[in-house]
Parts: C-alpha cells; structure tokens; sequence
C-alpha cells in the first residue's frame, strides 16, 4: 500500500481524504490517504516521520504552507512564485514541493466557465497567499491585463510589483475599482468577504460588473456566496470555489501517480460531502 496524507491545524474538516481515496480506488491504485492533525511545533517531527514511513506524497495546508519549505530538497518553481507548498513528492527520500493552488485554480476556472484567458481583463480581489498563487498561475495564461484591489493597499503594490515582468499587472484603489470592474471579463474574490456565517457580505457591489462577465469567488462555504448570488441574478457567469479544491487535488494525484486523475469520481466525493 503507497501511504499518502494531508497535514494541518485544524485538519478535521479536510475533504481530501475523501477525494483522494475514490481516486485511488477508482483506479484500481494500492493506496491509503489520512488526514493528519500536526501542530507548528511537530512540523519537522511530521516531515521526517512521513519519510521515515516511506510515504509517496503529502499535501500540505493551513497553517504550514509557507513553514513547510524549510524542510524540502528542492522546491518547483511554481511554488516559489507562489511562496508556498501545498503539495509534496517524495522521490526515493528527496522531497519536492510544488504548489497547485493556483494552477488548479485557473483549470478550474478554464474548464468550468472560460476555457480561453488569453486577452482577457481581470480583476483580483485581495493580496494574500491566494492571490498570490493565482496570479502566477493566471499570468502564464497571457491575459491582456489583471488588476489588483486590497484593502491593504501597499500589499496590492507589493505583489503586483513582484509580478511586472511576468504580464501586465496593475493595482487600482477603492474609487477606481468600479470603472475597473466595469471592464473587466473576469472578477475574482480571493478575500475571505462573503466566507460563513457572513453569509450577506459582499467583497464588491456585483451590480458594477458585465452582464456577460465571469464572476469567480474562492470561498466554498456555503458554495455560492452573496457575491456569486447576486452576480448569477445579473446575468454574470459564475464560478464556486469548489473547483480550486478539486483540481488542486487533481494535480497533486498526477504528479504522484503520473496518471491522468478521474475528476468527475473526485467532484462526486467531494460535493456528497457537503
Ligand atoms: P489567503 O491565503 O486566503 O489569501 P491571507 O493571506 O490572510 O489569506 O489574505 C487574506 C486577504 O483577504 C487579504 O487580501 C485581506 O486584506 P488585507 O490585506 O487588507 O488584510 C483580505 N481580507 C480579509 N478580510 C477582509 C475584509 N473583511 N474586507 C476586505 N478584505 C479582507
């Protein structure tokens, strides 16, 4: 049996295991996934032990994601963009760290509601890790330009600034994200705004955006925000942050297993859940 797992504080509402092992039995793979509960403290403990046990891979959430590269041989470029490992490899004892947030993000997004990004017009809502990680994943997509809005502005500048060679990336301000959102194709909520138990908060007024827009929001609790509501009433497309989950989980089974992952026996596990 190749072991495998997910480590975190709290883990004990992971849905990986879950989706992880219908995929493994659904393709007839020899495996077991466990959700492993690992404080700040046991995290190095945590990384030795899983390789002590000869696991074949972990992935990697709250809060270590960052913490966890210290103990990695070699770190994907994609997760070095991001500043962050959701994902390891174990390769006979040399442990690799990717990062398939952002990239399942953006499949999601591509197969879910707009399978061609290229010179489209995007705005981001929030500056944090998830931002961070999608925006390295979207720019490689050849957008004509992503805009950037944070409460916090200067994080804004910061990460559009680590970014500016990779595509057009700017940051708009408060009285300005109107008008950009009135422009633009796709709108992205990566902010915890809208997330239960505030069920009525929106990031931004969904009545600004495009009757034929995308409007794209991260959070999956409850699976369609205040946000998603009122831009699917508009007329918008919308996108649930269910998607990111699964095709995160996607690409960590592909990169372990070098098999394509059955998605659909994934996106069932993962919505019968719920
Ligand atoms: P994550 O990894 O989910 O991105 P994070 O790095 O803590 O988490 O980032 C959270 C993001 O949500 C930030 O952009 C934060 O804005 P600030 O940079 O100003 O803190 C944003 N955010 C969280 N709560 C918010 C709120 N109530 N209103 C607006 N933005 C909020």
């Amino acid at each position: 049996t190749v072991l495998y797992g997910v480590i975190g504080d709290p883990i004990r509402h992971s849905k990986s295991p879950v989706m992880m092992n219908e995929a493994f039995r659904h393709m007839g793979i020899n495996a077991a996934y466990g959700a492993f509960h690992v404080t700040r403290e046991q995290l190095g403990d945590a990384i030795a032990g899983m390789c002590a046990m000869g696991f074949r891979g972990l992935n990697v959430t709250i809060p270590h994601k960052v913490d966890v590269m210290a103990y990695l041989d070699e770190i994907h470029a994609g997760a070095q963009a991001a500043g962050a490992v959701n994902t390891i490899v174990n390769e006979d004892g040399r442990l690799i760290g990717y990062n398939t947030d952002g990239i399942g993000y953006v499949r999601s997004l591509k197969e879910e509601v707009e399978l061609d990004l290229t010179g489209k017009t995007v705005v981001i809502l929030g500056a944090g890790g998830a931002a961070r990680g999608i925006l390295w994943a979207l720019a490689r997509e050849k957008p004509s330009a992503i805009l950037l809005a944070n409460r916090t502005a200067d994080k804004a500048e910061r990460l559009a600034a680590a970014f500016s060679a990779e595509c057009s990336v700017s940051v708009v301000n408060r009285d300005e994200l109107q008008e950009a959102c009135s422009d633009a194709d796709i709108v992205i909520n990566t902010t915890s705004v809208g997330m239960s138990p505030n069920l009525d908060a929106v990031p931004l007024d969904a009545a600004w955006l495009k009757q034929e827009a995308v409007a794209s929001d991260l959070v999956y609790n409850p699976r369609e925000t205040a946000f998603l509501r009122q831009a699917k009433q508009r007329g918008c497309r919308i996108h649930g942050g269910v998607g990111m989950f699964i095709y995160q989980g996607v690409y960590a089974f592909e990169y372990w297993t070098g098999q394509p992952a059955p998605i659909d026996v994934m996106r069932q596990a993962v919505v019968a859940s719920f």
